[in-house]
């Protein structure tokens, strides 16, 4: 969603902030601007609706802004609508403070009301405003801007990260942070903040995360961490395993379609480390001693593809494990009284470990005393901090708004972790173990020759990007699999389409299918196939177009009922999925790059969910 940079160095600010927000772009905005305090303490600020190049162009047509210190952000609408006014950074009255913010501020309009009465006038329809002009009101007040930053952060409710900056102080810059990302960088050249470590990594890879209730002030050359009773914090500074390049396009057109392809070696660096000799290794879970003792229940929570892939472990575990197992959107879950207790796991499934309402279920589960895993992509990120034991996917930075590696080796994640816990249950037998440790070490070579067949989901792409529906239908897996599917084409290319199990067509849905309905058939679930089959004449026999996806084994079975057909290598059932969102993602990006959508950013669309 929004998102923050701020520098305190020894070159011009203006640049750096400008850089660091186009890394931060592909988050989705839809408004940006930049604060830049000059060393005499002129505050100067420009902002923008639209896109960054609108803010570029406003920067190189007025006066340049000068200082080396200096905050900028990009918005995503929240309160108020994308307009000049309400882009950040917001500049109280007396223009001294600035403030760019990311999060929610609840009690917003109660502190805007009871200032507005004290004289305060306001200039903007946000949340954020209240914080820049209380932040003044206690500044004048007790004239010294900790104090203020302090008062204001007790009587704020709600989610924020920050970043301040005060003409008073021009060597300064303070950020503070509550259920929202924000990090410091040490770099060479200066202090940075940022709510991503994308934004970062062009300077530094030595971060640090900020806590809820922390309060930095980086100057220059110093940075130092308060905690909530105003003491200095020990921080550990880390070294991200990110490079530069990871996050940049690399002669693709697209993240998305870089991202595609990067799978196996995304697979690859997952699976790799955790294989030993045959034998599935996670030893984070071997250092966690009892915790995967006396589990009787599990809950897979988690939201949009993360969830679909919560849907497939459901499956994948309760085969392996013989535990009851449910899939749970994250927004639900937390709403749902769930009961939860000591012998209940809640597994927590997140790439960015920053969405909310993921975030707001692991608390939940957590203060019901149940064990928390995750399974997360970007370290040290909130879920990773606070879930008591943490399985990184060794994905990579995901860019795309449309996830697609970290899907992937989530779900191969999910698949490792039932078969090591099915192992150490004595539930899984040792010829199924070695078949899937085997399916584990092809998958990259096998997902590699789907990636080879590019050619063929264009060709079909460009057949069918007119429809303005689609349905995907499939059993079991393939029905969880569905799910991504038509997730991956509608946020995309914006085609209205639906998932559903096949079985359930008949008691209502098929009422819609009419002659020449786009209908894509999942078949790769090679156990259900003659039931999957029948599915498919139903639609076929009511004039639907089908275009089947099935592997080497099953492909005989539809292939006279699809009007094309995608056949992807065969592997152990459970890891099918793995090689069978491949085909749809490339056909919902090849639909999309047909239909001219902003494949990366797609419209009203964020990467991270950081509001509920
Ligand atoms: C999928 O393409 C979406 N970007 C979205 O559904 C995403 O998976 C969801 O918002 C969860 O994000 P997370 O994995 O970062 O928690």
């Amino acid at each position: 969603m929004c998102g923050i940079i701020g520098f305190a160095g020894d070159k011009e600010a203006v640049s750096i902030l400008v850089e660091g927000l186009k890394r931060l772009e592909y988050r989705g905005y839809d408004s940006a601007g930049v604060a830049i305090v000059s060393p005499e303490g002129e505050l100067q600020v420009k902002k923008s609706k639209g896109r960054l190049a609108v803010l570029e162009s406003h920067l190189s047509e007025e006066k340049p802004l000068r200082g080396k210190i200096g905050i900028g952000h990009t918005r995503w609408a929240t309160h108020g609508e994308a307009n000049d006014q309400n882009a950040h950074p917001h500049v109280g009255q007396e223009g001294k403070i600035a403030v760019v913010h990311n999060g929610i501020i609840e009690n917003y309009l109660e502190i805007k009301n009871s200032l507005i009465k004290k004289g305060i006038h306001f200039t903007s329809d946000t949340d954020t405003e209240v914080i820049v002009q209380l932040l003044e009101y206690y500044y004048k007040k007790y004239n010294n801007l900790m104090d203020a930053v302090y008062k204001v952060l007790h009587r704020i409710k709600g989610a924020y990260a920050m970043g301040i900056l005060c003409s008073d102080c021009p060597g300064q810059m303070l950020a503070a942070r509550k259920d929202a990302p924000l990090l410091i960088g040490y770099g060479t050249d200066g202090n940075y903040i940022a709510s991503d470590v994308t934004a970062l990594l062009a300077h530094t890879r030595k971060v640090t995360y900020l806590e809820d209730d922390e309060v930095a002030v980086l100057t220059a050359d110093q940075v130092q961490i308060f905690d909530s009773d105003r003491c200095l914090a020990e921080k550990i500074i880390h070294t991200v395993a990110w490079d530069v390049a990871a996050a940049e396009k690399g002669g693709y057109s697209h993240f998305m379609l870089k991202e595609i392809m990067e799978q196996p070696e995304a697979v690859q660096k997952t699976i790799s480390p955790r294989i030993m000799e045959g034998k599935i290794c996670l030893e984070e879970l071997e250092q966690a001693g009892d915790f995967l003792e006396n589990i009787t229940r599990i809950y897979i929570v988690a939201c949009g593809s993360a969830y679909h892939v919560g849907m497939i472990g459901k499956y994948t575990l309760e085969k392996m494990l013989h535990i009851p197992t449910e899939a749970c959107l994250a927004s639900e879950f937390r709403y749902s009284e769930p009961l939860l207790g000591e012998s209940t796991l809640v597994i927590v499934i997140s790439q960015s470990g920053e969405t909310l309402d993921s975030m707001a279920a692991l608390r939940e589960a957590k203060k019901q005393g149940a064990k928390v895993l995750s399974i997360v992509n970007v370290m040290g990120s909130s879920i990773a901090r606070e879930s008591d034991v943490v399985l990184y996917t060794w994905a990579g930075p995901e860019i795309a708004v449309a996830t697609t590696k970290a899907y992937t080796t989530q779900m191969v994640l999910l698949v490792m972790f039932a078969v090591y816990y099915g192992e150490r249950l004595q539930r899984i037998g040792e010829k199924e173990y070695g078949e899937i440790v085997n399916g584990l070490l092809q998958l990259p070579e096998k997902i590699q020759r789907v990636l080879d067949d590019v050619d063929e989901f264009q060709k079909t792409a460009a057949k069918y990007f007119n429809h303005s529906s689609v349905f995907y239908i499939g059993r079991n897996l393939d029905y969880a699999l569905g799910l991504e599917g038509s997730l991956k084409l509608k946020e995309i290319s914006y085609i209205h389409s639906e998932s559903y199990a096949a079985g359930e067509l008949k008691h209502g849905t098929i009422s819609l299918i009419e002659p020449g309905t786009l209908v894509i058939a999942l078949a790769t679930y090679a156990p259900l196939i003659e039931k999957t089959l029948s599915n498919i004449v139903e639609v076929k026999s009511r004039g639907a177009r089908v275009i089947g996806l099935a592997t080497e084994e099953t492909a005989p079975v539809i292939k006279d009922q699809a009007t094309d057909l995608f056949v992807i290598p065969k592997v152990h059932p459970v890891l099918q999925p793995v090689l069978g969102v491949v085909p749809l993602q490339l056909y919902a990006y090849y639909v999309a790059l047909n239909r001219g959508c902003d494949i990366d950013k797609p419209r009203n669309l964020a990467k991270s969910v950081t509001v509920e």
